[in-house]
């Protein structure tokens, strides 16, 4: 896809989530994901990518909310939302052509502000090493079908810990677009190799 549905933009969650349920219409069996996110880690600088281990959902709706679809079960598992395999697969590339990579749990909010310096620092001590508004909702669906996730942050800007910075679209887009071949490179390479 070239962009995406956010939920910010006044789409509810079925809709955000619609391209994923195409997809699996369409018999995908692993979803490649990616953003641009406000990194809280403190070993994180701009424009690093950062590999998705896990997500914390702080939406304040479920894509999953209402009838089951039979896609899959009622409750689904998410011990493995973002798989294993694939984020060492990642890691080797990566470390095969000298890319720097680093890994974090990514919390995905509403927007669209910014966050608040106390909320930059609330969401680290969450659990959260990048904060970002999408990318939740659509692992969720494509979890419940089953469809493998693999998922890159770009970290465009830094809150949190004494950054007295502030945030900007142009500057979240700016770092994104540095960071975009780097992380075209691993995937194309993970795609050729799996
Ligand atoms: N917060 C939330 N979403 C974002 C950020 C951020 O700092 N940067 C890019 N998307």
């Amino acid at each position: 896809m070239e962009g995406r549905f956010h939920f910010y933009e006044g789409y509810n969650m079925k809709e955000v989530t619609f391209p994923i349920r195409v997809m699996h219409e369409l018999g995908i069996k692993t979803l490649f994901v990616s953003n641009a996110s406000g990194g809280m880690n403190p070993d994180f600088k701009i424009g690093d990518l950062m590999i998705i281990t896990d997500h914390i959902n702080f939406f304040p709706e479920h894509p999953l909310h209402g009838p089951n679809y039979p896609t899959g079960p009622r409750f689904p598992d998410m011990h493995e939302a973002y798989d294993h395999k694939l984020v060492e697969l990642a890691n080797s590339i990566a470390k095969e052509k000298g890319i720097r990579i680093m890994h974090g749990i990514y919390m995905g909010v509403q927007g669209p502000t910014f966050e608040t310096p106390a909320e930059y620092r609330m969401y680290h001590k969450l659990g959260a090493d990048a904060v970002g508004m999408s990318t939740v909702p659509e692992v969720i669906v494509a979890r419940h079908s089953d469809i493998k996730v693999f998922g890159i942050s770009v970290i465009t800007d830094l809150g949190g810990f004494d950054v007295p910075v502030k945030v900007s679209h142009e500057e979240v887009q700016e770092a994104a677009n540095a960071a975009q071949p780097r992380m075209t490179e691993i995937m194309r390479e993970m795609i050729k190799r799996s």
